[in-house]
């Protein structure tokens, strides 16, 4: 997998044998931008130990905590804080949203997925940015899969596949480390294969607070968060 530089130098020879160079510059319209921070510290013991003890439920493919609100926890306070501040900082600084709103985090759970398990392809609805941390990851295997669920008709073999021409594409993923995404992107975790790999991860969901649009376009929206004290 490959990304394709800004600018290409492109040389054709044309039927003469003159050989013509041009520079073939992209402009990435709309791209899906996908923001990436580090916990700067390792999880504490205690923390570590409330999300992996924590009750679960069977999902799909993998496990999930029964309980969805895990960082309204007091043992998870600091990582709430940090992970508000990480998504307010993709929100101002990527979405450019205005002061005045913000993004809050709702529903809050964790995900654990054994080898020969998966997690499958789905979005996060009624939710703006959402993300995932990793509490327990093998560097060298564990990754993220995006996928883009728009048909394309037209399906040339491809000599190198980029993000113009795939249906999916992955990052590799470590402890520590927050994925965030629009919350319509879908995404899926592939089959652990790693024997005696248990793949621990935190996802929440987010949504504004504040006032969006503005009362004279007729498109003003007043939210306030009321989920402080959800258990
Ligand atoms: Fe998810």
């Amino acid at each position: 997998m490959t990304s394709l530089n800004n600018k290409v130098d492109v040389v054709s020879t044309l039927s003469s044998g003159i050989q013509v160079s041009e520079t073939l510059e992209v402009f990435n319209l709309f791209p899906i931008p996908i923001g990436s921070f580090r916990l700067k510290r390792k999880l504490t013991k205690s923390e570590f130990k409330f999300i992996e003890n924590l009750d679960k439920s069977l999902n799909e493919g993998n496990h999930s905590t029964k309980y969805s609100y895990i960082l309204n926890d007091k043992k998870l306070k600091k990582l709430k804080e940090f992970f508000s501040i990480c998504v307010n900082e993709y929100a101002s600084r990527i979405m450019s949203m205005s002061s005045g709103t913000d993004l809050y985090i709702t529903q809050s759970w964790a995900n654990f997925t054994k080898t020969g398990e998966y997690h499958h392809k789905h979005e996060h609805p009624n939710s703006m940015v959402s993300g995932v941390f990793y509490v327990k990851t093998d560097a060298e295997t564990d990754k993220i899969y995006f996928d883009r669920n728009e048909y394309r008709q037209i399906k040339p073999e491809v000599s190198e596949f980029n993000v113009y021409n795939s249906d999916s594409w992955w990052y590799q993923v470590q402890e520590g480390q927050l994925i965030l995404f629009p919350s319509s992107l879908t995404h899926r975790v592939a089959t652990i294969e790693k024997e005696g790999h248990e793949r621990i991860s935190l996802s929440f969901n987010t949504f504004p607070r504040g006032n969006l649009g503005t009362r004279e376009s007729l498109t003003e929206c007043i939210l306030e968060e009321k989920i402080h004290n959800v258990k």
